[in-house]
């Protein structure tokens, strides 16, 4: 299929613009939009997977690579608060030769958006193995996250969950990041009402928030395109930044560094802004701008302190917070606002600015952003 820029300049843009969409395929297949969960006896949820699947579920384990392996982060940050399960997340190429103990009743999940990726799916197949012809509650339950369902990934695993999100050009990963973060809520969701883990209310308070998304991304890149592309203006010859976020934020600080080192080269590193004061504090000094992604919920008060002692070291401090928060427009010298959601939901919102920012600074500098130098779409090979 012939795939068109339709207008965008790279491929990239049109398909950060194309996420909106993505969420609406996302609520639209595994969403039941007008379900109410007091008074249903079926899950809100609709991903198909048999129960065996969740049947005495202790411990869920993913395995991934790159952007994957961030939306995992999301997805362990999910499973364990709504759902209440354990859940390790390992890069592919570590665990596939230093696998965890094996441990009775898990799950384990590949996350990879073109199932290709050799690691992903070595580490799968070790674990199919390395589980054979055990006692039951050792056998293996294998779960594909995937937007390419006819890929190796989907020949090899049971379940998948088709992200959906249509195909991509852009080397760096955009659009099917937010479409895994979409099947984690799904599948998080699920677990949690079957589980019976979040009173109702929550539940639906979740669902309603999340029906508004597209709408809000929609919002968010219209107020954004412009200023983060003046931002990029400012900051083609900067060769340093860190990106700060805690909680469920902190993958998303990851994936903002990520983005900027893909299609920038500029050096980037993202951190959990509690733990700057161990070692990236060093590194800090007006040449160094620090994006803090500051959602109001449990750790808005701490990433805004950790931002203040980022700029008593003198760096240009970048906020990606809801616009109206006094403080917060205080603290930042530039303020990237995004529309109050509950924190919960907030890296659906908090990673377009970032990946539009990394965009903007790699085609200010006159860079191919839809082929990075070095980098593969998918890495079939060891
Ligand atoms: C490559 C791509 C990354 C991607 C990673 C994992 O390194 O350049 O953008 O995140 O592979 O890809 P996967 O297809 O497994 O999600």
């Amino acid at each position: 299929m012939m795939v068109e820029k339709q207008g965008f300049k790279h491929f990239m843009l049109k398909e950060i613009y194309e996420q909106p969409g993505v969420v609406r395929a996302s609520l639209e297949a595994y969403f039941n939009t007008n379900s109410h969960p007091e008074n249903s006896s079926n899950s809100p949820i609709n991903i198909g997977l048999p129960t065996e699947v969740y049947a005495d579920l202790e411990q869920i384990q993913i395995v991934a690579c790159g952007t994957s392996w961030h939306a995992a982060l999301v997805g362990k940050y999910l499973l364990e608060q709504l759902a209440q399960i354990p859940t390790q997340v390992q890069y592919a190429s570590e665990f596939r030769y230093a696998p965890s103990p094996l441990t009775p009743n898990t799950l384990t999940i590949g996350v990879t958006q073109s199932g290709e990726t050799a690691d992903t799916l070595a580490a799968l197949a070790m674990e199919q193995e390395r589980r054979q012809g055990r006692e039951p509650k050792y056998q293996a339950r294998l779960l594909g996250i995937t937007n390419r369902p006819e890929s190796s990934l989907g020949h090899m695993v049971p379940h998948i969950i088709n992200t959906l999100a249509g195909i991509e050009i852009g080397v760096a990963a955009t659009k099917t990041f937010i479409a895994q973060l979409m099947a984690f809520y799904a599948l998080a969701l699920d677990l949690a009402y079957s589980r019976q883990t979040l009173p109702h209310e929550s539940l639906e308070d979740i669902l309603k928030g999340l029906r508004q998304i597209p709408k809000e991304i929609e919002a968010t890149l219209e107020s954004q395109e412009k200023l983060t592309e003046q931002l990029a203006h400012e900051f083609a010859e900067t060769t340093d930044f860190i990106f700060l976020g805690r909680g469920i934020n902190f993958p998303i600080a990851l994936e903002g560094a990520l983005k900027l080192k893909e299609i920038s080269y500029i050096h980037a590193e993202g951190y959990p802004a509690g733990e700057m004061k161990h070692g990236p504090i060093a590194l800090l000094d007006a040449k160094v701008p620090v994006v803090a992604i500051a959602m109001p919920g449990s750790v808005y008060e701490k990433v805004i302190s950790n931002a203040q002692e980022a700029k008593a070291r003198d760096s240009r401090l970048i906020g990606v917070t809801p616009v109206k928060d006094g403080e917060a427009g205080e603290i930042f010298n530039d303020l990237i606002p995004v529309s109050f959601v509950d924190e919960l939901l907030s890296p659906i919102l908090t990673v377009i600015p970032l990946q539009l920012l990394a965009y903007h600074i790699a085609a200010r500098r006159g860079l191919d952003v839809d082929q990075p130098r070095n980098l593969a779409k998918s890495v079939t090979v060891e």
